[in-house]
C-alpha cells in the first residue's frame, strides 16, 4: 500500500554533507534492517515485471542489497556484476565514466544465452552504471527485460541515459 511506501521511504536517513560538504547522502540502511519496509520495497521493484525474468543481476555493491533480496523473494536466481578485478572468470567487461575518472563492471557468463535478467540498483543517478550494465548484458546475449531501482535522483537525467528504469522512490 502507500502507507506502507510512505513508512519505507521515511526510514532512509538524510546525511548532509557525506561523503562530501554540499552533498545530501540518503541512507538507506535504516530500511534494510526493518523486515516490512524491505519485503514493501522489494515488492514494490518487481511488481511491473510479473515474473517474467529468469535472473535478477545486482551492480556492486549496494546493487547487491537490493538484488539478492528480490531474487530471493522471487524464487530466482541472481548475477553480481562487480567491479572490476574481483572476479575470477570474467567473461565481459564495460568500461565506462564517473565524475571523476573511469570504472569498469565485469560479470561472469553462468547464463544461458537469451536470459531473462532483471536489472536492479540501489540509486539512479547519472545513469552511467546501470548503461554500463545493461551493455555488459546485452554484449553476453542476454535480454534485460527491465531496469529497476530503489530511488532515482530526478535532477541527474539517468532516465535518459539508460531508461526507462522503474523507480519506487524518486527525489
Ligand atoms: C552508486 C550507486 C549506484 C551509482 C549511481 O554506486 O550505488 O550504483 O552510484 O550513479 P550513476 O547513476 O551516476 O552511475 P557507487 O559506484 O558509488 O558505489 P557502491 O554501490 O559500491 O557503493
Ligand atoms: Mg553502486
Amino acid at each position: 500500500t502507500s502507507d506502507a511506501l510512505a513508512h519505507a521511504e521515511s526510514l532512509i536517513a538524510l546525511i548532509p554533507d557525506f561523503p562530501e560538504p554540499g552533498i545530501l547522502f540518503r541512507d538507506i540502511s535504516p530500511l534494510l534492517a526493518d523486515a516490512t519496509a524491505l519485503r514493501t520495497v522489494v515488492d514494490a521493484i518487481v511488481a511491473p515485471f510479473a515474473r517474467e525474468f529468469d535472473v535478477v543481476a545486482g551492480v556492486e555493491a549496494r546493487g547487491f542489497l537490493i538484488a539478492g533480496a528480490v531474487a530471493a523473494a522471487c524464487g530466482v536466481g541472481m548475477v553480481p556484476i562487480r567491479k572490476a578485478g574481483k572476479l575470477p572468470r570474467p567473461a565481459a567487461s564495460v568500461s565506462y565514466d564517473l565524475e571523476y575518472g573511469q570504472a569498469t563492471i565485469e560479470m561472469a557468463d553462468d547464463l544461458p544465452r537469451g536470459t531473462r535478467v532483471l536489472l536492479v540498483d540501489d540509486v539512479l543517478a547519472t545513469g552511467g552504471t546501470l548503461r554500463a550494465a545493461q551493455r555488459l548484458l546485452e554484449g553476453l546475449g542476454h535480454r534485460t527485460v527491465g531496469t529497476a531501482v530503489l530511488m532515482e535522483l530526478s535532477d541527474l537525467g539517468g532516465q535518459d541515459v539508460c531508461g526507462p528504469v522503474h523507480t519506487v522512490f524518486r527525489v
